[in-house]
């Protein structure tokens, strides 16, 4: 399956950010994560369907949603009409797991479920998913180490979901965890720090797409 990586805005510029994703386009990517937080699943509060609308007008991406949010059914409609092309949502944030998934399908995207690194795999055998998000931190900010122990979580998530769903690992991922990452069974890597925070954000994803045989 195709490897992409995913700059996360989280850690852009938010007063150039439309250049700043521009820049990464350039660069390669093809696929821009957008993290909404409610400070109530998280504590911090982020970005809602704005961010989204205001990125839906860049050439050639598609808009990849990850909503840490409690009860997510409730804002599927608003992510999806701001033009998000995929949204996760989070097995921890609500009781009806299998309609929340429904309704990001049934809104026009695809649809993806989030697990946190202490959360049991068993729920990926119990739904249909487009993508599976595997946090590879604890959920909430950017810049957080990599968990090494998510490496055996996401080979026994890729071996549960099997071969047709992207497998998204989400915090820590630089040039050193992308390449064990892939190797576990990973094809979409979120980078939000390794990239928007280093000096040269074109060279940074280049080493990143390298690690990770994107
Ligand atoms: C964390 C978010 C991540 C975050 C990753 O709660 O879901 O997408 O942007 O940031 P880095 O790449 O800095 O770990
Ligand atoms: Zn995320």
């Amino acid at each position: 399956m195709t490897r992409r990586i995913a700059p996360s805005v989280l850690a852009a510029d938010f007063g150039r950010l439309r250049e700043q994703v521009e820049q990464v386009v350039g660069a390669g990517a093809r696929v821009i994560h957008v993290d909404v937080m409610d400070g109530h699943f998280v504590p911090p509060l982020s970005m809602g369907p704005q961010v989204v609308s205001a990125l839906r007008g860049v050439e050639g991406i598609t808009l990849d949603v990850h909503l840490m949010v409690e009860r997510p059914e409730r804002h599927v409609d608003a992510f999806a009409d701001a033009g998000a092309d995929s949204i996760s949502i989070h097995a921890e944030a609500t009781p009806h797991v299998h309609y929340a998934l429904q309704a990001v399908r049934d809104a026009g995207c695809r649809a993806g479920l989030a697990v946190n690194p202490a959360t049991p795999l068993e729920v990926f055998g119990e739904v249909e998913v487009d993508q599976a998000l595997c946090m590879t931190v604890n959920p909430g900010w950017g810049g957080q180490a990599f968990i090494p122990a998510s490496l055996d979580r996401i080979a026994r998530l890729r071996a549960l979901i099997g071969d047709g769903p992207d497998l998204i690992v989400d915090g820590g991922i630089d040039a050193a965890t992308a390449g064990p990452c892939a190797d576990a069974g990973a094809t979409l890597f979120v980078a939000g720090t390794a990239i928007f925070s280093e000096p040269d954000p074109v060279a940074a994803y280049a080493r990143i797409a390298a690690a990770a045989g994107a």
